[in-house]
């Protein structure tokens, strides 16, 4: 399965997905420049995605733990999410998130992700 990952910059790209995989090491281990500073423990909101407005209903309802921690970031509304919340299951096979642009790395030097179709 898929997702699809759209940078600031515009730049979408098609990354393959294994069930029961972070979105967020989805995205950083096809080396795609996201900061996800605390690695997934829900402590950072550096993961900040905007999900599909199609896609919403079929995600798991946000934690208290993310929401608190979300409320902590910038341009949020009713399409954020810190994406190493979110597990992969075929349900999500097509799911479609957007970078937030305080998500993405400071050194951001976009490369072109093995497995991306641009
Ligand atoms: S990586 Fe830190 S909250 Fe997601």
């Amino acid at each position: 399965m898929f997702i699809n990952v759209r940078l600031p910059d515009g730049s979408v790209h098609r990354l393959e997905a294994l069930e029961g995989w972070r979105v967020m090491e989805v995205i950083r281990d096809w080396g795609l420049p996201i900061k996800a500073e605390c690695g997934g423990a829900c402590a950072c909101a550096t993961c900040h995605v905007w999900v599909g407005k199609e896609w919403a209903g079929k995600l798991v309802q946000p934690t208290d733990e993310e929401s608190e921690m979300l409320d902590g970031a910038f341009q949020v509304d009713e399409r954020s999410r810190l994406c190493c919340q979110i597990i992969m299951t075929p349900e999500l096979d097509g799911l479609e998130v957007e970078l937030a642009p305080e998500s993405l790395a400071d050194d951001a030097d976009i490369p072109v992700a093995v497995g991306s179709s641009g």
